[in-house]
């Protein structure tokens, strides 16, 4: 799959994500040979730079945000002679005319723009984007989330950005998507005829999904505070995760046969209304603890935060899909900030055998597959065997599969695979309107009732798995978290 010349703007192009991520993504992909010679990366944004600032910026980030001894000078002199600065202010049109004329230096290179700004922004650009005739049919844009903070706003971005560019133009990225473990399961799941028989509620129990972080809110207080761990984690990445667990075989690999699979489980999945959301979701908020052992400060003295603010920092929710597939199959997602470990994980429980022919009080413990995203990617199959000996004593074992041993690479992020995925114009792991939508529609009455209970959320300490309400919501079902049972 070779990448045709391109012209990349990085609008945003010197914001957080830009240097952070993307242009540490792209130094990996020059540097393994997987961009074209014919193509050049532009920052954009309002501020006045020259292009040696603009080098001088990115090498330092390349620096600091590549693997340690990644960083190469041969390598970055190479690169930087594909990148270039320019001065676009989003609400200035004279600016586009502007970028039309730099870019028609070479009008055989096929245009993406990326949309690494605040979402406020996203319609301002197309639409200048468009007014300028920089919307080609052969130009692509990527919009990072959050894209609105509820169905209205993301169906009002989604109609304004779709006068200017076609939905198949439009990738909307949602990062856990590249992640090569998220990749991996797809791969488990249709690559294997062992688990598809099993996969569906005779033989599961419960699927529980974690994204756990160790990170506060990494100055990004005002916007973290206007947002919270549901807009910011479970509309996209855990729904998305929980999508590909649950979706039915598609026909192929072809994007939309992924995401008309990934769309019915979204559809799908049960409205949680009124009384449902008191029972069955739990919000909190950190506050002081200790992170490894280095005191960390709670959320309201955040910088950016509002001292009395309500914004949760961890949820935990119980989610059912009613379908003949996972009718009465708990889905139990969580995510928060500052606590105990990194850890991103999918736990899928099979159910206890039927009858136990073994004596003893115990009995033998279910199955469990567990993938784990980070810190490092596995797979683990948690099987039941008799213990050495005379007696018949057996005890859970697993069956270890750890990626970067088997595979010995490196391990790309998430970035470098969407945007090669954009380049090679691969809509496959990005999301359509119409999932957005839908995640937006499950998403947003939780969001009102919280909203209307005028309750705060509930305090745990940072360094801890979350209000003890979490544990207590698994409790109800008469389960635990795995780092509980
Ligand atoms: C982002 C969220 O989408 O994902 C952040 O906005 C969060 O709040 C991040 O920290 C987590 O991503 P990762 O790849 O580090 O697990």
């Amino acid at each position: 799959h070779s990448v045709n010349p391109f012209e990349m703007v990085l609008f945003g192009g010197n914001g957080d994500l830009v240097t952070r991520k993307i242009i540490p993504a792209l130094y990996y992909r020059f540097r393994d040979d997987a961009l074209p010679d014919d193509c050049r990366i532009t920052g954009a944004a309002r501020r006045d730079m020259s292009r040696d600032e603009y080098l001088a910026l990115t090498r330092e980030c390349c620096k600091r945000y590549l693997a340690a001894g990644d960083f190469s000078e041969e390598v970055w002199e190479s690169f930087a002679q594909h990148l270039d600065y320019l001065k676009v202010d989003a609400t200035a049109p004279d600016d586009f005319q502007l970028l039309a004329r730099f870019l028609s230096e070479s009008s055989h290179r096929e245009k993406v723009y990326y949309l690494a700004t605040a979402p406020d922004l996203f319609t301002t650009i197309c639409t200048h984007l468009g007014e300028a005739g920089l919307a080609t049919p052969e130009s692509r844009v990527v919009l990072e989330k959050p894209l609105g903070r509820d169905l209205e706003s993301a169906g009002k971005i989604n109609r304004e950005v779709a006068k200017v560019f076609k939905e198949h133009q439009i990738y909307r990225i949602d990062h856990y998507l590249g992640k090569e473990a998220v990749q991996n399961l797809i791969a488990l799941r249709f690559g294997n005829a062992l688990f598809e028989p099993l996969w569906q509620r005779g033989s599961i129990r419960d699927v529980q999904i974690t994204l756990a972080e160790q990170v506060g809110v990494e100055g990004r207080g005002p916007f973290y505070d206007n947002t919270g761990a549901l807009r910011d984690m479970v509309q996209n990445h855990l729904l998305q995760l929980l999508c590909i667990i649950a979706m039915e075989p598609p026909a192929s690999i072809d994007p939309d046969a992924v995401r008309d699979e990934k769309l019915k489980v979204l559809r799908a999945l049960r409205p949680l209304v009124g009384r449902d959301v008191v029972a069955n979701t739990v919000r909190g908020q950190y506050r002081a603890g200790a992170i490894g052992g280095t005191p960390v400060r709670g959320y309201l003295d955040e910088d950016g935060i509002a001292s009395d603010s309500h914004t949760e920092s961890f949820v935990a929710l119980k989610a059912e899909i009613d379908s003949w597939r996972w009718a009465g199959v708990p889905f139990f997602l969580r995510t928060g900030k500052r606590l105990q470990e990194r850890l991103a994980e999918i736990v899928v429980t099979f159910r206890q055998v039927p009858h136990s022919i073994f004596s003893g009080d115990a009995a033998p413990a279910p199955n469990r597959l567990v993938i784990r995203l980070q810190p490092d990617d596995g797979v683990q199959l948690m099987l039941m065997a008799k213990e050495p000996g005379d007696t018949m004593d057996l005890r859970p074992v697993s069956l270890d599969l750890n990626f970067s041993k088997t595979f010995g690479s490196r391990k790309a992020d998430a970035y470098e695979r969407l945007l090669m995925d954009c380049l090679r114009g691969k809509l496959t792991l990005f999301m359509r309107r119409d999932e957005v939508d839908a995640a937006w529609r499950w998403v947003e009455p939780i969001l009102d009732v919280w909203e209307q209970s005028g309750e705060a959320p509930k305090p745990y300490t940072a360094g801890t798995w979350g209000p003890a309400a979490s544990s207590a919501l698994m409790g109800r079902s008469g389960f635990s978290w795995r780092e509980e049972s």
